[in-house]
């Protein structure tokens, strides 16, 4: 063990002896060498390869460290208070990178302020056929229809029983095969499942990929939803030792205006938390690239513009009254910077972490310390 915590050390100043140029090269060695080569393999196959070299690699007596030392930037000037909570800095792993509560605590060693998990369902499922997720590279995207791969609240739970101060988002859904009219049942399941364990709760009724989901966003049925998710957390706080949690609602960027000053009215009339905007999109629009014509939802690049313009429409139309976490397309600095301009409290990345590379998470997190 010592000889080991010698080496961390001496690889650790050995780095930090580098002058912020010669760091900068981390982002084009990702984007030169490491992002071609996994680009070169099947995106699903290399998601899991990555989760277990990137497991495999933190076990090694510092190398957490190590990688903590490159990525972590550390300053009280980050910390952001959002509906009662203490985030480190605001820049967050957003839902389906870390479904299953594997690699959280790894993850977080980049540099996240935190890390949402899920989407889970009460009872794990093998999602879609494969292949089911692809690189449009030519317009720095994925399409996606997982359509809620997990290994069921319950496993989540036993991996999250062993977190040690990562903060923790519970992205929660409903199984396939529940009808609609049942979905409630599903919600609570992984809400009690979940409510010890996580520090916030997000009710994703917004994927496109699981049958009918989204009719869950129509203003009675999520009312309903929502208003029964609230009055379980004020019951449920009774007998836990944790306070209330924040419940927030994760939509999709396809909404209408109409719907999104529904949207306003629902977060007034149950008083959730917030809102987190947006999850992937069913348009095609301006796409070059020929997986296109694949099903499913889009992120990355062409999802930017129009996730910001949900976030402003929702901050401005509803005065600021509550909190918004704004994920879409975030692939530079200056994205999360206009989120946040546009009204966003947090961000949250995806696709643009697997485009950048892990540098984007400090290069946003100095970009906001550079606007104070
Ligand atoms: C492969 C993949 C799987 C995803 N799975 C989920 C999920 O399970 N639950 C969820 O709420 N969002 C999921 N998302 C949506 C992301 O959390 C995010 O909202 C969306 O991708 C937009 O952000 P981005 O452009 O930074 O990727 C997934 C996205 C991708 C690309």
């Amino acid at each position: 063990m010592e000889t080991v915590d010698i080496n961390h050390s001496h690889f650790q100043v050995l780095y930090l002896n580098l002058p912020p140029e010669k760091q900068q090269h981390n982002t084009l060695m990702y984007k030169l060498i490491i992002r071609p080569i996994l680009f070169w393999f099947d995106p699903e196959e290399v998601h899991y390869f990555t989760f277990s070299f990137v497991k495999f690699i933190s076990k090694i007596p510092g190398v957490s460290s190590i990688i903590r030392s490159i990525y972590e930037v550390k300053d009280t000037r980050l910390e952001r208070e959002v509906f009662g909570i203490k985030f480190k800095n605001p820049v967050g792993l957003a839902a389906g990178f870390d479904k299953d509560a594997k690699l959280y605590k790894e993850l977080s060693d980049f540099g996240f302020g935190f890390i949402e998990i899920g989407t889970v369902t009460p009872v794990g499922q093998d999602g879609n056929p494969k292949k089911r997720l692809f690189r449009l590279k030519a317009d720095q995207a994925i399409i996606n229809r997982m359509g809620f791969n997990n290994g069921g609240v319950i496993e989540a739970v036993e991996r999250l029983k062993k977190n040690t101060g990562v903060l923790i988002g519970g992205n929660i859904g409903k199984n396939k095969v529940t009808p609609n009219e049942n979905a409630v049942d599903d919600y609570i399941i992984c809400f009690d499942a979940l409510f010890d364990h996580v520090d916030y709760f997000v009710v994703n009724v917004s994927s496109p990929n699981t049958p009918n989901l989204r009719a869950l966003q129509d203003k009675e049925p999520l009312t309903a939803l929502l208003q029964t998710l609230q009055d379980r957390n004020v019951e449920k706080q009774k007998t836990s030792t944790q306070k209330i949690k924040p419940i927030l609602l994760k939509i999709a960027p396809d909404l209408t205006d109409e719907q999104l000053l529904d949207i306003i009215d629902i977060v007034k009339t149950t008083q959730i938390a917030g809102v987190i905007a947006t999850n992937t999109t069913i348009s095609r629009e301006g796409l070059q690239s020929e997986s296109q014509t694949e099903m499913g939802g889009l992120s990355g690049k062409p999802l930017t513009k129009r996730s910001t313009e949900v976030i402003r429409f929702l901050s401005e139309k509803s005065n600021k009254a509550f909190p918004i976490i704004g994920v879409g397309g975030i692939h530079s600095a200056e994205d999360a910077i206009e989120k946040l301009n546009a009204g966003a409290s947090l961000v949250q990345l995806y696709t643009g972490f697997i485009y950048e590379g892990p540098t984007l998470i400090k290069a946003i997190n100095k970009k906001v310390l550079e606007q104070l």
